[in-house]
């Protein structure tokens, strides 16, 4: 076995033309595929959006690599319990719902058996919707490499570190950091810390991409230059190996005889990505009131109807309220979007409790919600001549436009909490038509 150093760092920018060699001299000049490649790779393409995509949306990369990614044996069905594309075995419902963090398994469970549906809308089959996961992990993949034909794979870890080899490289996060796996990539998930839990969007849509800013300006929420993609990393291994693959919902699993990590070399702007949370450039009011959550959108995946994404990615960070006679929380509403919400840190500011690091929470189409009662009494007093300092925290929300269906498991789960709507409930009638 040979391979390449993992931590020879990556390449800066969102969605570069980037070109990367393990090899020096493996990437053809001037062609793609040239009769011979260097060092007797083979020549692929990966393509990640239609062949005719207008260009600012066109989405492919070429890899040079040991083996084509034709060669392993056939697939066969694997029997699957928790991380599925099942939005239709319970009724959508329009209730409040919240749940604690979910157990750490006591088995050994690799990332791939650690992931566990939540619900989710749309599917493979239409290329539109999201599954919305969660993984909790005891142990890395070993021998077995995994690729999603069914969408790509935004990662947001809670808690414990990933390194997240791919075929175009090593990506490593902790928590506060996201990690994005394209549709079709190849890699495999190791655990330095021995456990971890996090959530994971998995996008059927179009890939995601940075939002337009608008009147904000050429600068604003997450720089390109944060996102980080990885230089070419390579395994050349043999062995008897598993090559499993999301197709339509159902997981498939073939031998492979050697690594499919095993691309020296590669070019293009289809490639898995990080980016830190931490370096959010965040913008709110500094006047009354407060901007739509949209101001606080990392990245977003379009539908065919533009303004309207199939998901948004967003997160709630540490910032500065500075809103005069405003109720400075996040307010009341109900959303013609759904709203699955997850905390990586700390606590939220709408909630006085039980919206904990590794919990999360669903608010579907037009359900009711906002702080809760010991928030909005707080809130409604509080001195905002001067500002806050939110400190220390950081949620997120999976918004999209399409009802979130919870599965079966996540209504059946012991983390779900039966009394969620009671948050509510102590929310005192203070109207006066004399006062
Ligand atoms: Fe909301």
């Amino acid at each position: 076995m040979s391979h390449t150093d993992d931590t020879h760092g990556y390449q800066t920018g969102f969605g570069n033309e980037f070109a990367t060699e393990a090899v020096a001299g493996v990437l053809p000049t001037g062609q793609n595929s040239p009769q011979r490649v260097g060092k007797g790779l083979y020549a692929e393409q990966l393509s990640g959006s239609a062949f005719t995509a207008p260009r600012h949306r066109n989405l492919r990369s070429w890899l040079y690599r040991i083996r084509p990614a034709a060669q392993h044996s056939p697939f066969d069905e694997m029997a699957h319990a928790t991380w599925h594309n099942r939005f239709d075995e319970a009724p959508a419902t329009p209730n409040q719902l919240r749940w604690d963090p979910l157990p750490m398994p006591a088995a050994p469970t690799d990332f791939l058996d650690g992931l566990y549906t939540m619900g989710g809308n749309g599917g493979p089959a239409e290329q539109a919707g999201v599954g919305i996961h969660q993984y909790l992990a005891n142990r890395s993949m070993q021998g077995r490499y995994l690729y999603d034909a069914d969408g790509e794979l935004l990662i947001v870890p809670q808690q414990g570190r990933l390194r997240i080899r791919t075929e175009l490289g090593v990506v490593d996060v902790e928590p506060m950091e996201i990690a994005v796996v394209p549709r079709g990539v190849r890699f495999l998930v190791e655990l330095p810390d021995g456990e971890a839990r996090g959530y994971v969007a998995e996008n059927f849509g179009a890939p995601m991409h940075l939002p337009d800013l608008g009147p904000i300006g050429a600068n604003g929420l997450a720089h390109p230059r944060d996102f980080l993609t990885p230089r070419a990393a390579y395994e050349d291994l043999e062995g008897d190996f598993t090559l499993v693959a999301k197709f339509q919902g159902t997981l498939w699993q073939a031998r492979i005889g050697h690594s499919p990590l095993d691309v020296v070399g590669w070019h293009g702007n289809y490639a898995p990505y990080k980016y830190d949370l931490r370096r959010f450039n965040t913008i709110g009011s500094i006047a009354v009131d407060h901007p739509d959550p949209s101001i606080f959108t990392v990245l977003t995946s379009a539908s065919d109807t533009p303004g309207v994404a199939n998901m948004d990615f967003v997160i709630f960070p540490p910032r500065w309220l500075v809103a005069e006679h405003t109720f400075r929380p996040p307010y009341f509403h109900r959303n013609v979007a759904s709203e699955f919400m997850g905390l990586i840190h700390g606590a939220y500011d709408a909630k006085a409790g039980g919206f904990v690091p590794g919990g999360s929470s669903l608010h579907n189409c037009m359900s009711g919600h906002g702080p809760d009662a010991a928030s909005f009494e707080k809130a409604s007093h509080a001195d905002v001549t001067k500002p806050d300092h939110i400190t220390g925290t950081m949620a997120f929300m999976f918004e999209t436009r399409k009802v979130i269906r919870p599965s079966r498991q996540a209504l059946a789960s012991t983390a779900l909490q039966g009394n969620y709507y009671e948050c509510w409930r102590d929310l005192k009638k203070h109207f006066d038509p004399a006062g």
